[in-house]
């Protein structure tokens, strides 16, 4: 076949599959024109699950008669006017392709009215390319749209509908969508003529957890944590399930960035992962309402027809703060306790100028390093007197070997025996190494202060706790310590401000492993890097039972990289020799 250009309806059908892929596509696009428009007060009537018609009608801007035939062409939009305005919309639509794409696949009749004008104005067209004709008609001031036989002119598209009742289903869902986004707007849905939802205009925030519950369902709203977080233009609000009431919430999952519901894959992410981090739970997928409220700028709307997805130009930082927003909110667990901390450290200073996207670097001038050997001397007076944990044993032992050069590997990981031992080979000897101790070394290192390593990272929102007198003397005792290990804690009058934590920690409780430092420091006599060190790495919760295969590769390779001073002389509790000889010569008796 020769190549030639398409006729004009012929390719506005194909591109308006990509908007309009059944009735509540066109449902979305119409109710999201109306919300442009300003309207407080929208009706949707659909008949035979939309295929037969889709009647929107609401009390926006409305749109000028001499605008109304352009309004349905290809590209025409009052919404951007060059490409600058792409970066920085706000609007649902800016493509100008929503109601060119159901006009050429339906029976389009739109009216309108404005307030500059004495009378309404209607505009009927059928498929593209048709003479757009318009007559005077009555109607107040806003529009209506009156979509009528989807598809009659693409059969093929028509017979892909589902049932009627399955269509409207999911006009019925994009009704909520838009209901759980735009509170001040009363939402009325009918079928076949018969009322489905009412939802009003509301206000006031019990109301709004009123509609939420008409929404998403009581038991959602009785058992769900608030989230409001701010950081610079950033905010985060909305509602996550209680991880407690597992059972009893609803399985719901709507993320909405700048009023706009979107399917991405970071933010779902970043749920998921405080989630996991949290509860250590992942058979349950967490049910949640979250608004993102972003500076326009910073993301891209335009990714795909359906405006669905939205790309975040900084998408690392979006990521670390939904994820702290949501680690916070389910460990603190009682929404009054966050909104007067709110108050307080709300666009820091010291949390600005993106600093949660890059790691902080303690370096231990020489001067702060002559502090090491002292503690450690002190760490070992300590040790002899209390030799319980695995670790005291030998961490003296891996300090003093810090300067030394790493010679070489463990060894290569054959087995790994009783999901607890890795049985590894070197040269030609045979050695069984404990994963439990190995791990337990890993976090160790990760903890304690090196030159040039990457130890703590502050944190997007700073945690505030409030102490006593006797605390706030602690911390001042212990703060050179706390600042080589990476715990940024100030004092400011009665409270405490926790603002950066060595990296392994980041998963913790803080408040609460804060508030247990504190004890523990009150009841020590001598308190050393190492043994804080110690402490921390003892409070870690997340101790493994079971390693495979490539978890103990992983973990060797982190140990050897991290402590390579470990490899010149092991000690006795994390690498054994296996004598295979002596097994050897039992063969040959
Ligand atoms: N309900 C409405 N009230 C007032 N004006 C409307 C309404 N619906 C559409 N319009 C006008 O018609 C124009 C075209 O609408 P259309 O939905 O095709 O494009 P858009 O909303 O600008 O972009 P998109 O294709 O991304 O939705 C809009 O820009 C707006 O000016
Ligand atoms: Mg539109």
């Amino acid at each position: 076949m020769p190549i030639r250009i398409l006729p004009l309806q012929l390719a506005n059908q194909i591109a308006a599959g990509e908007v309009i892929d059944r009735p509540s596509s066109v449902v979305k696009e119409l109710v999201e024109n109306s919300l442009d428009a300003g309207a407080t007060h929208i009706e949707i009537d659909i008949k035979k699950g939309g295929s037969k018609l889709i009647h929107i009608r609401d009390n926006g801007c409305g749109i000028p008669k001499d605008e109304l035939s352009i309004a349905l062409s290809r590209y025409a939009t009052s919404k951007i006017a060059s490409i600058d305005d792409l970066e920085n919309i706000m609007s649902f639509g800016f493509r100008g392709e929503a109601l060119s794409s159901i006009s050429s696949v339906s029976r389009l009749i739109l009216t309108s009215n404005t307030a500059y004008q004495n009378e309404a104005w209607q505009t009927y067209s059928e498929g593209r390319d048709m003479q757009v004709i318009v007559k005077p008609a009555a109607h107040p001031i806003g529009t209506s749209l009156d979509v009528l036989d989807l598809f009659y002119n693409t059969p093929a598209r028509r017979r892909f509908l589902c049932s009627e009742k399955t269509e409207f289903q999911h006009i019925k869902e994009v009704i909520k969508r838009i209901a759980l986004t735009s509170f001040n707007v009363s939402l009325v849905l009918t079928h076949n003529g018969k009322l489905i939802s009412k939802y009003n205009a509301v206000n006031h925030d019990t109301k709004i957890e009123s509609r939420l519950s008409l929404i998403c369902g009581k038991n959602f709203i009785q058992n769900a944590l608030r989230i409001d977080w701010h950081h610079n233009d950033l905010s985060l609000n909305g509602w996550i399930a209680d991880p407690n009431s597992w059972n009893k919430i609803p399985n719901i999952q709507y993320c909405y960035v700048n009023k706009r519901i979107v399917r991405n894959k970071l933010f779902k992410h970043a749920i998921h992962q405080a989630y996991q981090i949290q509860i250590r739970d992942n058979n349950h997928p967490p049910s949640y309402v979250l608004y993102l409220n972003i500076n326009p700028r910073d993301i891209n709307v335009n990714v795909h027809p359906a405006k669905h997805e939205i790309k975040f130009h900084q998408s690392r930082l979006v990521h670390d703060f939904i994820l702290q927003s949501i680690i916070n909110a389910l460990q603190t667990n009682s929404p009054t306790d966050y909104t007067f901390y709110l108050k307080s450290i709300r666009n820091l200073q010291s949390a600005g100028d993106n600093q949660f996207i890059q790691p902080v670097i303690l370096s231990i001038n020489d001067k702060e390093n002559s502090f090491l050997p002292l503690s450690i001397e002190k760490n070992k007076e300590l040790n002899n007197e209390q030799n319980s944990s695995i670790l005291k044993k030998d961490i003296n032992h891996n300090i003093n070997q810090k300067n030394q050069l790493p010679v070489e590997t463990f060894g290569r990981v054959l087995h790994v025996f009783d999901s607890r031992y890795a049985l590894l080979e070197k040269k030609d000897s045979l050695k069984l190494l404990s994963l439990s101790v190995a791990n337990r070394f890993l976090k160790y290192t990760q903890i304690f202060p090196g030159k040039g390593q990457l130890k703590s990272k502050p944190l997007i929102i700073p945690i505030l706790l409030k102490i006593t007198d006797h605390k706030i003397e602690l911390i001042n005792i212990h703060s050179a310590i706390l600042n080589l290990i990476g715990i940024d804690l100030q004092v400011e009058k009665q409270h405490l401000i926790l603002r950066a934590v060595p990296i392994p920690l980041l998963k913790q409780n803080l408040k609460k492993l804060i508030e247990e430092m504190l004890n523990y420091l009150a009841h020590q006599q001598n308190v050393s890097i190492a043994s804080l060190t110690e402490w921390l790495v003892d409070q870690q919760d997340d101790e493994k039972s079971y390693w495979n295969y490539s978890q103990a590769v992983i973990l060797l390779a982190e140990l050897e990289k991290n402590s390579p001073q470990l490899l010149q002389l092991p000690p006795s509790n994390l690498i054994q020799n296996i004598e295979i000889k002596s097994v050897i010569n039992e063969l040959h008796k």
